[in-house]
Order: structure tokens, then C-alpha cells, then sequence
């Protein structure tokens, strides 16, 4: 009887970097996102009251970018290691690239630019059949919709259900983040000791104790390690 064998658990944890190759702007990085628009003004609570129709643009001008971009040989890469392993791919970024390339297993824990919610219920969530969400739609309670993405100061998602995929993961491949906001980025810590860790950057402020820092491109460098780990190899 040949035996049962369980796929091992591979946990990729991505944020803006694993994007830029396909064009979309990251946060802090030169020319990010952060360096054209204040936080306070377009992505937080405060700024959606004192002027929605702000908040409406920015996020209408990133969903047109994202419409237009195509997933990159990071994401296809990802998306490959499901023929061999269990992986959760759980993302910092509200893009639907990582769903595009194929992954079947990702977790929005910031939300999703390519659904619209609710302004005073947020059960009521909608896909968009537009690429903008624009004044005066309003959900089936009559408020006005916003994106269905999490803003500094509200609730990051599904946190419980990531902390248990990064404590039994066997492997961890962190991509194009600069581990700046939490709780997301506290995620890494909860790595076992003996899983096999890789964070992947074009720089890093700082390395998660037990990662081996991979530095380059992730369109270049995440290929590389999903091939060896579908050869049974570790990545040099
Ligand atoms: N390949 C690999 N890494 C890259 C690439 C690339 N082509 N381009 C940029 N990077 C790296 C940068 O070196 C940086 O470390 O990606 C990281 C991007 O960092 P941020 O811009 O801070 O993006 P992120 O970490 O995803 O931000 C986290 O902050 O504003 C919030 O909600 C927003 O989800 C976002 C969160």
C-alpha cells in the first residue's frame, strides 16, 4: 500500500515588491506611493470623512494600474509550487495578481482593491463591476461605498488564521516587503525555528532572525527558489 504522504506547508508572505515588475508603485521606496500622498489624506478613517471623493480617486487611479498590469514571474512562480506543496500565499497587497498567476490560496490581510464595501456595514462587501467606484453609489442600506481595503488604524484581517500558517509552515518565503507595518509584519516572528526561511528584497532594513536574506529583484530571484524547492533542492 503505498503510503499517504501530506503536502509540506509552504507560506509565502508578499508585499509591494512582489508587484513592482509588473509595474505597480510600492510605498516607501523611491518614488512610492507614500513619497506622492499622505497616509492621513488617503488611507485612514479620518481622511474618507473629511473628503471621500479624495480617498474615491487614489483608489480609483491603483485599481486602473492594476487592471492594466499583468502578473510577473514572481507571482507565476508562487503559483507553480502548488504542484508540489500546501501554500498559503498571504499578502500584504489588495492587487489580484497573486489570484491571476494562478495561486488558489491567498489571504488579503490589508483587503482588496477589486472589491467595493460598505461604509457603515462591512459584511456588505461587493465585487466591482466597474473599475471605479465613484460619489453617490451607495450599498443596498443606502452609504456609500468604499474600497474594501484596510486603512491605518482599522482592523488587519484573518490575523489569527495567518499566525497558525506561519507557526506550521515548514518553509517561509517572504517577498517585496519592508516589514514596516503591524501587525502584518510581526507575522514573521511566529516562523518556527526549524522551518526554512528566505526573505527577498532589493534591500532590507533588517533580516528576521532565522531568514537567510536573498537580495535582488523578486522576478528574478523567486523563480530561482521555486525551482529548486520543486527539484528538491535548496536554493545557493
Ligand atoms: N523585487 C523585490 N523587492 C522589491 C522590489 C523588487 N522588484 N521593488 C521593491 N522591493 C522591496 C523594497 O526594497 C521594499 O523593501 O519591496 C519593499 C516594499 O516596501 P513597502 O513599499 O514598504 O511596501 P510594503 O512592505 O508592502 O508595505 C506594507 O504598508 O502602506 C502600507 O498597506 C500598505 O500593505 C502596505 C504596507
Amino acid at each position: 500500500m503505498s503510503e499517504i504522504r501530506v503536502a509540506e506547508k509552504v507560506v509565502v508572505f508578499t508585499g509591494a515588491g512582489v508587484s513592482a515588475e509588473s509595474g505597480l508603485k510600492t510605498f516607501r521606496d523611491m518614488g512610492g506611493l507614500w513619497n506622492e500622498y499622505a497616509i492621513e489624506d488617503v488611507a485612514s478613517p479620518e481622511g474618507w470623512r473629511r473628503n471621500p471623493s479624495a480617498v474615491l480617486s487614489f483608489y480609483n487611479e491603483r485599481r486602473q494600474a492594476v487592471l492594466a498590469a499583468q502578473p510577473n514571474a514572481a507571482h507565476r512562480a508562487i503559483a507553480s509550487l502548488e504542484a508540489k506543496f500546501d501554500v498559503v500565499v498571504i499578502t500584504q497587497n489588495i492587487d489580484d495578481l497573486h489570484e491571476r498567476a494562478g495561486s488558489t490560496n491567498v489571504i488579503h490581510v490589508h483587503g482588496e482593491i477589486m472589491k467595493a464595501r460598505s461604509s457603515v456595514d462591512p459584511s456588505l462587501i461587493y465585487m466591482l463591476a466597474n473599475p471605479t467606484i465613484q460619489l453617490g453609489e451607495l450599498c443596498e442600506k443606502g452609504s456609500q461605498l468604499r474600497p474594501d481595503v484596510v486603512w491605518f488604524g482599522e482592523d488587519v484581517r484573518f490575523m489569527e488564521e495567518c499566525l497558525g500558517h506561519f507557526s506550521t509552515a515548514s518553509r517561509i518565503i517572504t517577498v517585496g516587503t519592508s516589514l514596516t507595518v503591524y501587525p502584518a509584519a510581526g507575522l514573521v516572528k511566529k516562523a518556527r525555528f526549524s522551518a526554512e526561511k528566505y526573505l527577498v528584497s532589493l534591500e532590507a532594513q533588517k533580516v528576521p532572525y532565522g531568514f537567510r536574506f536573498l537580495r535582488g529583484a523578486a522576478a528574478t530571484v523567486v523563480p530561482h527558489v521555486a525551482t529548486c524547492w520543486l527539484e528538491g533542492r535548496k536554493p545557493v
